[in-house]
């Protein structure tokens, strides 16, 4: 305490107090300068019969007030304290500026000791929060049990790649099936068909989705299945496909993910092609050019939205890059446009991954579509772009599959791999020798010139599939040269017909 030997303060006997939520002011008008150089000013609050009073007085505080040594006579206020031990409802206070106990503070005990104040202050806010949570759980079930309702009931449009959803739930961009896990209490009524395919880690069903009580009304979906011991794969390619922003027509279409326990078996429910994987659909089928560019350019707009960092309506999104874009990883629409699926070795992009989280995550993908800096593990961990050029050039080699069976190239040869025949299992060493070393590519043959179409998708084609990363063009570039090679190229429908003709597979043509 700083000497102040010309104190100011209230000094008059107990009088009523005037009390208003936490604070009283005196109707005292005597201000007194104190006596003493090291007076103080302090006040008194009590009960009497009932009545609050208060006291203000100077005070020295080396001398107790009320059996109290005051401990708060540097305060510019005065702040009441309860004085334990002395009769119920006793406040003492001190301060040291000028009039200071004019006004008393009392702190969350409270003056006038009536609960209801208190109680409004400190239940009802504690209620309100109580009400919202119970409100926003209600809320969230209610919303999760119609999301389940309406999956169950509509499922899936295999016609479209597209869940049917309400407008409501497709502006939600969080919408509750795609990330939900469908625990064993909850799980949908699926029964198994066919296998349709089989994949490292896990195997592809054909099934029915039933839709009501009897057994004609049902929705086919497809279900991969993993064992339990491929955890991982199931969590990788669930969490992938649970980015709502993922949605696309030209991705394959997400239901919901379940734990079979009774099975140890973990389940991916999704839209079901029966035109199947693009390697089937082109090793049954010979296209023409129109197909040609519906496949071809659906594909490219599937890895551009995979690798995009914006939806197409602009909201932000994880990059994403796939790293086994092959012909049996893409799937064919009953509209003949693409789908990619098996985004069990794929990556989230995040924009604070390190080097070191992008050099762990390896050598992955399949031999024969694997990049030549791939290949050789020298890629860019730098730079998150070269793993979508590595993606690009994977795609360079299905879109020179998709050509392969064009009737617009003129003889139209087997479908063949790229790379050479199916059954033969190419492995990383052979494909480094082919790739990297004599840098070796899947023939173009001069005939795909004749064809002015052919010939500019040949050069786009060309230039996804440079050695040098840098060099490819992306995804997104390829969707724009699609829009204007298949603009450019008024479709000789004669010329197409003329060649299947030629070629002797118009059975096949479709
Ligand atoms: N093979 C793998 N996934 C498939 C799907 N969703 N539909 C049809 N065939 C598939």
């Amino acid at each position: 305490h700083t000497p102040n030997p010309q104190s100011v303060c209230k000094s008059c006997d107990p009088q009523p107090a005037n009390c208003k939520s936490n604070q009283c002011i005196t109707s005292c008008s005597v201000s007194k300068t104190c006596p003493g150089p090291d007076d103080v000013c302090a006040a008194v609050w009590r009960r009497n019969k009932g009545k609050p009073i208060m006291e203000t007085m100077c005070h020295n505080p080396a001398l107790p007030f009320h059996g109290q040594y005051l401990t708060d006579y540097n305060n510019s206020v005065c702040l009441m304290k309860q004085v334990k031990g002395m009769e119920d409802d006793f406040y003492i206070c001190s301060c040291n500026q000028e009039e200071c106990n004019d006004r008393l503070f009392f702190t969350d005990e409270g003056v006038e000791k009536n609960p209801l104040p208190v109680l409004l202050v400190s239940v009802v806010p504690a209620l309100i929060a109580v009400v919202v949570l119970l409100s926003a759980f209600y809320c969230y079930h209610v919303f999760h049990q119609q999301n389940l309702k309406a999956t169950k009931t509509k499922g899936i449009d295999s016609e479209t790649c597209a869940i049917i959803m309400s407008d409501d739930d497709r502006s939600d961009s969080s919408s509750a099936n795609a990330n939900s896990l469908n625990h064993n209490t909850e799980l949908l009524p699926i029964q198994l068909d066919t296998i349709v395919g089989k994949g490292r880690f896990a195997e592809v069903y054909r099934a029915k989705l039933k839709q009501g009580a009897t057994d004609e009304s049902f929705q086919m979906v497809a279900v991969k299945i993993f064992p339990y011991e491929e955890y991982a794969s199931w969590k990788t390619e669930w969490e992938i496909f649970s980015d709502a922003e993922l949605r696309h027509e030209n991705v394959l279409q997400f239901l919901t993910a379940e734990d079979r326990k009774a099975e140890r078996r973990y389940w991916l429910i999704t839209a079901y092609h029966e035109r199947g994987n693009l390697q089937e659909f082109l090793t049954e089928h010979v296209i023409g050019w129109d197909e040609l560019c519906r496949l071809g350019g659906s594909l490219a707009r599937g890895v551009a939205h995979l690798h995009a960092d914006r939806t197409p309506c602009g909201r932000p999104k994880v990059a994403i890059v796939h790293r086994d874009l092959k012909s049996v990883n893409v799937l064919v629409k009953s509209d003949l446009s693409c789908c990619l699926c098996d985004f069990g070795l794929s990556l989230r992009l995040h924009n604070f991954m390190t080097p070191e989280e992008l050099a762990n995550s390896g050598q992955v993908g399949t031999a024969r579509y694997m990049a030549p800096e791939v290949l050789e593990s020298r890629m860019d961990l730098e730079n998150i772009e070269s793993f979508k050029q590595a993606d690009v050039y994977s795609m360079a080699l299905v879109l020179w599959e998709i050509t392969s069976r064009c009737s617009a190239i003129g003889d139209v040869r087997e479908y063949e791999p790229p790379f050479g025949k199916l059954k033969d299992h190419l492995c990383v060493e052979s494909m480094k020798d082919d790739v990297i070393r004599d840098r070796l590519r899947p023939e173009i043959p001069a005939s795909w010139t004749n064809h002015a179409g052919v010939h500019l998708l040949s050069s786009t084609i060309e230039e996804c599939w440079d050695h040098d990363p840098e060099a490819r063009v992306t995804a997104q570039c390829v969707v724009e040269r699609f829009i204007e090679i298949s603009s450019a190229v008024i479709s000789p429908l004669s010329a197409d017909t003329k060649s299947a003709q030629d070629s002797g597979n118009d059975e096949e043509e479709i």
